[in-house]
């Protein structure tokens, strides 16, 4: 249990609340995480942490505050300054130190959600298609990667210098250079294209998008579509789209339900899964989870939303949260106990008597009560009131 900084430190005990209720029956053991540990001990993901997840494997973590690099070092204990400490997101560092390399999102419609996605039909009303769309976004790899540079070394300029486009960069003087670099490997992409064909062959989807830019990136891009297209013959009942991120970016508005599951390196895949999740219900509805191949972590994909954090009572979705727990008891087999939490959802979402803030489609703040949403806790009660 790392809930974390803001309303993670919200969420997260909803979420339990409703694995308790469903029977799921587990210890839960707190792990600390985030902005304070940064301030005071110089990590936000102190070693005590990270011996946790190695000893029980399983991660529900609600989410952290990160700032710009000098925000970090002002807010850094005075005792630590100077002493070589740098800030880095405790859940890249997760992805990175546990190999985290699937991030799976499911961007799947509730029925009745008012926050659903709906577009005119050619008869002068409207439909509202039923997304139901599965993103596999590349965790480890790609321009997240981070491997960049401003005021590049010389050595590293040498290096870039062997390749004919950098022609068009040499007399950049370096101090007025920055530079950051794609790197894919073929084993990372062979693992996240294999295991989202055996996602989809498992949940019956009929198609596998790799959305990504081969026409630019010929390299990266290039070498990914090539490993899909010979892992897709293993699935022939299953059909490979490829997709460009910009062009899919405007079809998820016009034809969402059409993609089942789709495979984008890190970037890509953080772009499009927000894109979807925009279509069922936004930051209160999208969850995920980062799957290695010993320990696996689940979250909701939304942040530590700071103005929020100190509003009594809380108003916000705890939906996504509790989705993310349902993906951690899907990963260790309780898909059972996950379907009872997703139907008592769908009850109260179609029942629409009980909304946050966010479902009412009001702004956010100390008045949502007052103009008519339910808490935090009241949507979680609701829940737990279907079981
Ligand atoms: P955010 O996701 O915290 O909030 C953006 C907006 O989305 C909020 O203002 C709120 O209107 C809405 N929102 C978020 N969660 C909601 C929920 N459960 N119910 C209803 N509405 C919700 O993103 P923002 O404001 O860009 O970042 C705030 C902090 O969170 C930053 O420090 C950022 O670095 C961090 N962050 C952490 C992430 C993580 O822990 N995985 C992911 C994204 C941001
Ligand atoms: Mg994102």
């Amino acid at each position: 249990m790392m809930p974390g900084d803001g309303i993670g430190k919200t969420v997260l005990p909803e979420a339990i609340r409703v694995l308790e209720a469903v029977g799921f029956e587990a210890e839960y053991v707190h792990a600390d995480i985030g902005w304070d540990y940064w301030c005071k001990e110089g990590n936000p993901l102190p070693q005590r942490t990270t011996d946790l997840l190695h000893e029980y494997k399983l991660g529900l973590f609600g989410a952290i505050t990160s700032k710009p690099k000098d925000a970090a070092e002002k807010e850094l204990d005075p005792a630590l300054k100077g002493k070589g400490y740098v800030y880095f997101s405790p859940i890249v560092s997760m992805r990175q130190l546990f190999n985290l390399d699937l991030c799976v999102r499911p961007c799947i419609s509730f029925k009745g959600n008012p926050l659903n996605f709906i577009r005119k039909n050619g008869k002068g009303g409207y439909e509202e298609p039923i997304v139901n769309t599965v993103i596999f976004r590349q965790g480890t790899e790609g321009l997240y990667a981070g491997i960049e540079w401003t005021n590049p070394p010389e050595n590293v300029r040498e290096a870039f210098s062997t390749h004919p486009k950098w022609k068009a960069f040499k007399d950049v003087p370096p101090e007025e250079l920055a530079i950051s670099t794609r790197i894919v490997t073929k084993k990372a992409t062979v693992r996240i294209l294999r295991e989202a064909f055996e996602y989809a062959k498992r949940f019956g989807y009929k198609n596998l998008t790799l959305c990504e830019k081969p026409n630019v990136l010929r390299e990266t891009s290039g070498m990914m579509f090539k490993i899909a297209k010979e892992i897709a013959k293993e699935y022939p009942d299953i059909a490979l789209w490829d997709t460009n991120i910009d062009a899919q970016m405007m079809w998820l508005t016009k034809n969402p339900e059409e993609y089942g599951v789709i495979v984008a390196e890190n970037m890509f895949g953080d772009i499009i899964s927000d894109g979807f999740a925009g279509l069922v219900g936004g930051l209160g509805f999208a969850c995920s989870a980062n799957i290695g191949e010993e320990v696996a972590v689940f979250e909701p994909t939304h942040g530590s939303a700071p103005k929020y954090q100190e509003l009594n009572p809380s108003i916000v979705n705890p939906i996504a949260m509790i989705l993310s727990a349902c993906m951690m008891l899907e990963h260790i087999g309780e898909t059972e106990k996950s379907q009872n939490i997703k139907d008592a959802i769908a009850k109260v979402v179609e029942e629409g008597k009980i909304k946050t803030y966010d479902m009412l489609k009001i702004k956010g703040g100390a008045d949502s009560i007052k103009n008519g949403a339910n808490t935090t806790q009241e949507m979680t009660d609701a829940i737990i009131s279907k079981l």
